[in-house]
């Protein structure tokens, strides 16, 4: 039996119906879809909509699909770990949540909050509990609502987030399948470019903090694209150094969709050419936790085992990284 590797054995992923288009935002304020989809490649995003919905509800429905899909019994998994922003409540955990709503009473369950990298913080955390032989199916879904933290008249932020999320079962392999390396990087020096103010142990919620919309996202944009576009080159650019790869090797690239200048730049710097990246920020907007699971899902069907895929996000922290894996199956 060779080392253990942990492998992605199946994927599902959910968004909400509602589809908020560019026209439509362009009632609300003064944008317009040339804007929007010249600087960021967005057409529309989801939104979760109706009374106590929350990002629990996006995992639950992706892993109810997964395990419907895989003909799982849910007694069967391990562990729930959640990547989120947005978690339904700041504790008890939105994984804890999720595993209630969907009667998984074997699992452990914990969030990961990494903001846009979640995803990749989460799947590389729980390949370590596969790899060390402890644990045998893990599901990591990473999901946001991010309609519940934006302010829908600060055009510059509210046109390029949406909701939805998605989930993957990760499970050992013995054959070199599964998540090779993963590289993974932060600076706190980046925290206060992409953040939200209030709401924490800092500064709890109060009348003043609402009056001051401190309860929204807040971003400075270009510093945060100058930021992302380097980095999160450079870090897909190392993996595939440190791995002796070069573009011609990798068969995909799913990147962190939150615009299209910057995954453009990424697959530059990989020497990818176009029909080799993973796209879908015209139709969802950058979901955040959501966007590489909702990529592998729609891209599922083109995947071929033995596929070499390159995962890279960048978000705030700042965090980034990049994921190599060998698709299973
Ligand atoms: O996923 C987490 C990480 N986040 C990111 O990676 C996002 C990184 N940042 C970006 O993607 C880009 O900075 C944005 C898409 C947010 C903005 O694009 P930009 O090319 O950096 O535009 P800008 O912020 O420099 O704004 C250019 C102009 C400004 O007008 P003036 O000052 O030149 O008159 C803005 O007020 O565009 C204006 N503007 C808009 N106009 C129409 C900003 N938002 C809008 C809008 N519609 N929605």
């Amino acid at each position: 039996m060779g080392n253990i590797t942990a492998a992605i054995t199946g994927i599902h992923a959910w968004v909400p119906e509602y589809r908020l288009t560019n026209d439509e935002l362009s009632t609300m304020m003064e944008t317009s879809d040339e804007w929007i989809t010249s600087r960021t490649g967005i057409k529309e995003r989801r939104i979760l909509k109706g009374e106590g919905l929350g990002t629990s509800d996006i995992g639950a429905n992706a892993i109810k699909g997964l395990l419907e899909k895989m003909q799982l019994n849910v007694s069967e998994i391990d562990a729930i770990i959640c990547a989120t922003a947005t978690p339904d409540v700041l504790f008890p955990s939105t994984a804890c949540t999720i595993a209630d709503k969907i009667d998984a009473k074997n699992a452990f369950c914990f969030d990961v909050m990494a903001a846009c990298s979640g995803f990749l913080y989460a799947l590389t955390t729980a390949s370590k509990f596969i790899e060390s032989g402890s644990h045998k199916k893990i599901i990591v879904v990473g999901a946001d609502k991010m309609s519940s933290i934006i302010d829908y008249s600060d055009r510059t932020t509210c046109v390029l987030f949406g909701d939805g999320g998605g989930a993957v079962l990760l499970e050992p392999n013995t054959e070199g399948y599964g998540i090779k390396d993963a590289l993974l990087c932060s600076d706190g020096a980046g925290r206060d470019f992409l953040k939200m103010d209030a709401g924490g142990s800092v500064k709890p919620a109060s009348h003043a903090t609402i009056d001051a919309k401190e309860h929204y996202l807040y971003q400075e944009g270009s510093t945060v694209f100058k930021h992302a576009i380097k980095n999160m080159a450079d870090v897909s650019a190392e993996v595939l150094e440190r791995n002796k790869l070069t573009g011609d090797d990798i068969a995909w690239l799913a990147p962190h969709q939150a615009n299209k200048r910057i995954i453009d730049a990424t697959a530059k710097r990989m020497g990818l050419s176009e029909d080799k990246v993973m796209l879908n920020i015209d139709r969802y907007g950058n979901t955040t936790n959501g966007t590489i699971p909702l990529c592998l899902w729609e891209y599922e069907n083109k995947l071929q085992k033995g596929d070499n895929i390159i995962l890279a996000a960048f978000g705030a922290g700042f965090t980034w990284g990049a994921i190599y894996l060998k698709w299973a199956y």
